[in-house]
């Protein structure tokens, strides 16, 4: 069937097959920064916005999604002009191998708009859908913790 949707806040229409996940069709049309790791729902690293709202998009039906939003990291930032999520990952050291950090940093992105003032345990809270095997944590929630006061600060009259 074919899906209309929009994609990093362009229309994006696909055809899908009915068992056919979001994260296959997104990859498939070169959105590499959506990762698959498990396939089951249980690593984040295919996280993407739905709608604002972090899922995963291995879990996700692609003919689900006719008329919604979808952001993906590559809407978010790139390397020539970075999300300061991005800014701040790199930053505090909290990028190692990477595979991890466009869900982590699309689940961030999330918690940090519907609060803009996050404690550490509410960043860890948001992110516990998102797993690292290289960082130990630390450094992501102090990088997240990072962009939230830049962007206060930044909103500033
Ligand atoms: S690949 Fe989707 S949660 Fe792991
Ligand atoms: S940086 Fe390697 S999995 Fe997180």
């Amino acid at each position: 069937m074919n899906v209309t949707t929009r994609l990093n806040g362009k229309p994006f229409s696909f055809d899908a097959a009915p068992g056919e996940r979001l994260v296959d069709v997104l990859r498939d049309h070169g959105f590499m920064g959506t990762k698959f790791g498990c396939g089951t729902g249980e690593c984040g690293a295919c996280v993407v916005l739905l709608d604002g709202e972090p899922v995963n998009s291995c879990l996700v039906l692609a003919p689900r999604v006719e008329g919604r939003s979808i952001l993906t990291i590559e809407g978010l930032g790139t390397p020539a002009a970075p999300h300061p999520l991005q800014e701040e990952f790199a930053d505090a050291g909290a990028v190692q191998c990477g595979f991890c950090t466009p869900g982590m940093v699309l689940s961030a992105h999330a918690l940090l708009l519907r609060n803009p003032s996050p404690n550490r345990q509410e960043v860890a809270a948001a992110l516990d859908g998102n797993l690292c095997r290289c960082t130990g944590y630390v450094k992501i929630v102090d990088a997240v913790m990072a962009a939230a006061a830049r962007r206060r600060e930044e909103a500033r009259p």
